[in-house]
């Protein structure tokens, strides 16, 4: 089994970036390696995060390029470049579009920060999500991890972890708790499932492989 050469693309913070370089550094990537860092906007903190790494960082400005379409045909061509065999979207608020899920079919990976396919879709982004699980009253919330299909929010689901949501809540705590209990220790878990060729799709469901 070839070793797997990772992208993390990135927006902004890129906490959950830092989660999986950590897992990285502790060995718990196996067989799989964060070769690039991209960014669809330049001075964002992720790529401060990727620099200290020592992982390799690139910009593809959203805004250098006229439409969704022409933004995807040159980052498919950048992940050509750099052999990238999986690519994991932490926290990327760009639109991609057909010609990047033809060349990686079943191999993006993305975070969202609630249980799909409770609050999600087109909309249900950063704080929004928790605004909206706070006004619906829910007991219990969190986050799923899943293959990134041309449905928004919508690909098989490969993890995911729940968090009680408490009466004295914010959008910002309970944000914050379903990134440090769920994102940052799902997502670093996944990308090494489908680096060790453990992920099999069927239809909507992932099945997991035993070693
Ligand atoms: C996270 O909540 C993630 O679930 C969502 O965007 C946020 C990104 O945060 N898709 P960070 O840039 O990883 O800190």
């Amino acid at each position: 089994m070839s070793r797997k050469k990772i992208a993390v693309l990135v927006s902004g913070g890129g906490t959950n970036l830092q989660a999986l370089i950590d897992a990285q550094g502790r060995g718990e990537i196996v067989n799989g390696e964060i070769t690039a860092v991209i960014s669809s906007a330049p001075e964002v903190y992720a790529l401060e995060r990727a620099a200290k790494a020592g992982i390799p960082g690139y910009v593809l400005d959203r805004k250098s390029y006229p439409s969704s379409q022409a933004m995807t045909v040159a980052l498919v061509e950048k992940l050509r470049e750099l052999s990238i065999d999986v690519v994991v979207m932490a926290g990327f608020m760009t639109i991609v579009t057909k010609e990047l899920f033809e060349v990686y079919e079943n191999a993006i990976i993305n975070i969202h920060p609630a249980l799909i396919p409770s609050f999600a879709g087109p909309g249900c982004f950063g704080l929004h999500v928790h605004e909206k699980a706070l006004a619906c009253g829910v007991k219990v919330s969190g986050a799923t991890v899943h293959f990134v299909t041309e449905e928004c929010d919508a690909g098989p689901i490969i993890l995911q972890k729940a968090v009680d949501v408490l009466p004295d809540d914010t959008p910002e705590t309970l944000q914050r708790r379903i990134m440090e209990q769920c994102e940052w220790k799902l997502l670093p878990q996944a990308v090494s499932l489908f680096c060790q060729d453990r992920l099999k799709v069927e239809g909507r469901t992932v099945k997991i492989l035993d070693v």
